[in-house]
Parts: structure tokens; C-alpha cells; sequence
């Protein structure tokens, strides 16, 4: 039922490989969420080819935006505004979406809402978590990004480490296509983990100087990639699910590590975490173990709403209309957009 004070929030992504759009009713229930996946294109080069990303952006958005609000029932008239990922992102696919919400926005007379892409993901956990409310620690882990952030309020969000080379879904994805899993790395390693021995191999658990919270994952994988020369320089075959286990266990060890250490040094209660990586069976057994211990409350996202969707981006841009956010025409895909920033 609709009554004259709901909110919908039509949001469109398309930052990387996912052209996607929902619309979101009131912040926190999903009406619709669509997403066409090119990861089956992408798969053919063992990795996401920017120039064909945006090109099938640019083949799908409409579609998908008219999908998801049929499936919605909502008609465009019935929006409150429109919100999209501007950024970080790869430029050209960034702007598919955000020319699509633009054109959407100026047809329409309704707000346009520029939303970052991190945002988005750190929002997905209010989906399913009726209760969560700010504030709460979050440890984003993505394919392109590893935040820890304190999220203060909606949409005020303090970094309190971050990584100092690889994103932690890019060390997954550059270890499965070392022991010839394919891409995307991540699913395959969590499935290829359950049959392996994740004591087996001691990779090791990388700190950064200086700092409790930051990551760096370029010396774990290089660490794997010595691991499999040697073993083949010796002869030796290597065993694949136990080089993924204990790979996983060590990248595993450092997130639960430096997030628990972060909610309890700074007093908080609840913690949550997203991004694509969230979605790793044994990630959030450990964590879901550590904060029981510890009498952390501990939320996390269903998979779908971990890997890019455009639900989360609704949610987020929901809190940024609440908020007064508006952007204007000159609304640009930025690339390196950093968290907080506008
Ligand atoms: O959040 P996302 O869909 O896109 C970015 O914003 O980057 O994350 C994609 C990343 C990829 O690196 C993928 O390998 C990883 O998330 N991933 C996983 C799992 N599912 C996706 N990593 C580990 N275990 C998984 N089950
Ligand atoms: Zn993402």
C-alpha cells in the first residue's frame, strides 16, 4: 500500500561489471533489484575489460531500469528521486549510470542523487538488519577497495585504515587465476576452501608499519606465487584446495584481527561488514564466532546484497535525500572518489 509519504528511491549502478537498478521504499525495503551480470563476458579474459564494461552498460541500462520498475510496480511518476553511483569506479562505466539517472532526472523534474559506490555497500546491511542503526564499525571488502570505517551517522563515515596495495577481493582473484580457478576468483576459492586443509601452508599475516588498521595483500600473494614455484621447481604437486584454504585463512585472520581490534579499542557494540569478499562462507564464520566471544553484535548483508547491486545504492541515497543531498547536472563520474568526500 502506498500512502502519500513514502519515499521511493529509484538507483541505478554501474561502477564495474553489474548493470543494475531498484527501486527502494522508505530506506530499508527493497521493491525490485535487478542485475544484469557481465561476468560471463569478462570471464573470456580473466578479468573486467573497461571498454567492454561500458558498452554493455550502455546495451543494458534502459532495459534494466524499465525492469525494475515493472517488478516494483511503481510507475517513474511515483518516484521521489533518483540516486546513482558516481564514483569510484571505472569512468566509462560510471558514466553509463550516471547519464541515464541525469537524463531520468531532467525528464522527470524529480532530485538526482549522486551516491558513493562504498556508501552503497556499507548501506546494503540496513536491508535485512531492521535494527542496525549508526553508529558501528564496518569493514568494507570489495574487489576494489579494504575500509575500515566507523560509521558515525548516516552518511558520516570516519576511515580508520584502508589497504596499502591490494584490495583484499583482488588478492582472491589474483591467487585463483595463480592456481588456474578463472575469474572470479573469490566464489571459487570459498568452494575450492571447504576440501582444503587451511593449516596446511603458513602464508604469512601481513602488518603495516605504523599503523594497527591498515592492510596490504601484495606480500601474501607474492608469497602464494613463491609457494607454487617452488613447488614446481622441486617437482612437487601442488594441492590446490589447500594452497586456496590456507591463502583464504591468512587474509581471513588479518580482517578479524584489525576489525575486532578496532570495535573494541574504540567501545563499540556492533559491527558490520560488505563488499563483494563479505560474502565468504568461512570470513563470516570467523567473524561471527570472534563476536559472539566477545559479545559483538555482528550483521553482514545476504550475498546478494554484498556483490554490486543497485538496492544498496537506493538505501544510501535514501539517507542522502533525508540528509538534503542533491546534485546537479553537472553531476560527473569520478574515479577515485573518496569516501566522505563530495
Ligand atoms: O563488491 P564487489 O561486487 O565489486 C566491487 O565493488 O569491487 O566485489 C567483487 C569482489 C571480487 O574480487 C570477487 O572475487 C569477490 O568480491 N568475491 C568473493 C566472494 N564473492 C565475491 N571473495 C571471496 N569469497 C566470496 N565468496
Ligand atoms: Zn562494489
Amino acid at each position: 500500500m502506498q500512502t502519500r509519504k513514502d519515499i521511493f528511491i529509484l538507483a541505478i549502478e554501474s561502477s564495474c561489471d553489474e548493470t543494475a537498478a531498484s527501486v527502494v521504499k522508505n530506506g530499508r525495503e527493497v521493491l525490485s533489484n535487478i542485475i544484469a551480470s557481465q561476468i560471463e563476458l569478462h570471464t573470456l579474459y580473466g578479468g573486467v575489460v573497461p571498454e567492454i564494461a561500458s558498452r554493455k552498460h550502455i546495451e543494458k541500462i534502459n532495459q534494466v531500469i524499465e525492469e525494475a520498475l515493472q517488478e516494483a510496480d511503481v510507475t517513474l511518476e511515483e518516484i521521489t528521486a533518483i540516486a546513482v553511483t558516481y564514483g569510484p569506479g571505472l569512468v566509462g562505466a560510471l558514466l553509463v549510470g550516471v547519464s541515464a539517472a541525469k537524463a531520468i532526472s531532467f525528464a522527470t523534474g524529480k532530485p538526482l542523487i549522486g551516491v558513493h559506490h562504498i556508501e552503497g555497500h556499507i548501506s546494503a546491511n540496513f536491508i535485512e538488519n531492521k535494527e542496525l542503526e549508526p553508529p558501528f564499525v564496518c569493514l568494507v571488502v570489495s574487489g576494489g577497495h579494504t575500509h575500515l570505517v566507523i560509521v558515525r551517522d548516516y552518511g558520516e563515515y570516519e576511515i580508520l585504515g584502508y589497504t596499502r596495495d591490494d584490495a583484499a577481493g583482488e588478492a582472491f582473484d589474483k591467487v585463483a587465476r595463480a592456481i588456474g580457478l578463472g575469474y572470479p576468483g573469490g566464489p571459487k576459492i570459498d568452494r575450492l576452501s571447504r576440501e582444503g586443509n587451511p593449516e596446511a601452508i603458513q602464508f604469512p599475516r601481513a602488518k603495516v608499519d605504523g599503523s594497527g588498521y591498515d592492510f596490504s595483500f601484495s606480500g601474501l600473494k607474492s608469497a602464494v606465487l613463491n609457494y607454487l614455484n617452488s613447488c614446481e621447481m622441486k617437482g612437487v604437486e601442488v594441492n590446490r584446495a589447500d594452497v586456496a584454504a590456507s591463502f583464504q585463512k591468512a587474509v581471513i585472520d588479518v580482517l578479524v584481527d584489525h576489525s575486532v581490534n578496532a570495535v573494541m579499542e574504540y567501545g563499540f557494540d556492533r559491527f558490520a561488514i560488505a563488499g563483494g569478499v563479505a560474502s565468504n562462507s568461512s570470513l563470516r564464520a570467523a567473524f561471527e564466532a570472534e563476536c559472539a566471544a566477545r559479545g559483538i553484535a555482528f550483521y553482514h548483508p545476504s550475498p546478494i546484497f554484498c556483490t554490486d547491486n543497485a538496492a544498496m545504492i537506493g538505501v544510501a541515497g535514501y539517507y542522502e535525500y533525508q540528509r538534503g543531498t542533491r546534485s546537479g547536472y553537472d553531476l560527473n563520474a569520478v574515479p577515485n572518489l573518496r569516501l566522505g568526500e563530495r
